[in-house]
């Protein structure tokens, strides 16, 4: 199975700081947040790990890229761990695809749409941490089970966060995993059917590819993935595992960055 990582978006919610800096190179500890996503979806033995980027976020594609002069210096000077680190970055084995404008996740995923070809495929968002890794194996065993239905993470959020993020609404089939039937985008909290949050993590089927190709802009003139989900519902299956605060980070606001750092370098 392939992974893509859509990291084309503005990051808007950072600037300035994210007006020279790609908000997925924003450290958590010392390492960018991206190259945690890559490392997952590495971990979960995807075939090969696809990054949508924007022609104009270069630093992503440096941070992967070999630096053999950098480290020849660390090691000239005794660095060894820090050139093992240079060179672990630079030989991950990561591609690129570009989104030419940003114009919403949906088209980001489907910009890897070719790399994917007939195959399900996991997407994770380029600002979200899972730092245990375990998310995407026990997705796979839900969609394994399911003769090979679509899965997404979700987040059980407080009624504060509920009209922030896409809530699902069905029924709990086991401990853990609900069977979707729908998927509401950013609901008043008085209408939304659950409390359960659409989280950065997805495996979808190929038929959510073809969906997003011909899919009409959505909320904020964007063509949104959550607008792809919903409509394959009407044909495939969607189940949502259930994951647990401390299981995941999303680091794409100031203050989530923060706790994202706090949490990560307490544990
Ligand atoms: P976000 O909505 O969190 O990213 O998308 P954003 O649009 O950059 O953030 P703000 O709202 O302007 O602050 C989640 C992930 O999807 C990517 C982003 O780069 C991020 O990693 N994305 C988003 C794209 O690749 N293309 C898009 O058009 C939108």
């Amino acid at each position: 199975m392939k992974a893509v990582i859509p990291a084309a978006g503005m990051g808007t919610r950072f600037l300035p700081a994210t007006k020279a800096i790609p908000k997925e190179m924003l450290p958590v500890g010392n390492k960018p947040v991206i190259q945690y996503v890559v490392e997952e979806a590495l971990a979960a033995e995807s075939d090969e790990v696809v990054v949508v980027n924007s022609r104009e976020k270069l630093a992503i594609e440096k941070h992967f890229a070999p630096d053999t002069e950098l480290v020849a210096t660390l090691r000239a000077k005794g660095k060894d761990a820090l050139a093992s680190a240079v060179e672990h970055a630079g030989s991950l084995p990561v591609s690129f695809v570009y989104q030419d404008e940003p114009l919403g996740l949906g088209h980001a995923v489907h910009c890897a749409a070719e790399k994917t070809a007939d195959d399900r495929f996991y997407v994770l968002l380029g600002d979200v941490i899972v730092p245990n890794n375990n998310m995407l194996p026990r997705m796979k065993e839900v969609s394994d089970s399911h003769g090979g239905a679509n899965v997404i993470a979700v987040l059980p959020l407080p009624d504060e966060e509920v009209p922030r993020y896409g809530i699902i609404a069905g029924t709990e089939v086991e401990s853990g995993v609900w069977k979707i039937d729908s998927i509401v985008e950013k609901p008043a909290l008085e209408e939304a059917p659950s409390h359960l949050g659409v989280f950065g993590r997805y495996l979808l089927s190929p038929r959510v590819m073809e969906i997003l190709a011909t899919l009409p802009p959505g909320a904020g003139n964007e063509i949104q993935l959550t607008d792809a989900l919903d409509a394959v519902l009407a044909e495939e299956e969607m189940y949502a595992l259930v994951i647990e605060p401390s299981d995941g980070y999303d680091t794409g606001t100031v203050e989530s960055w923060f706790a994202t750092n706090a949490a990560i370098m307490q544990g």
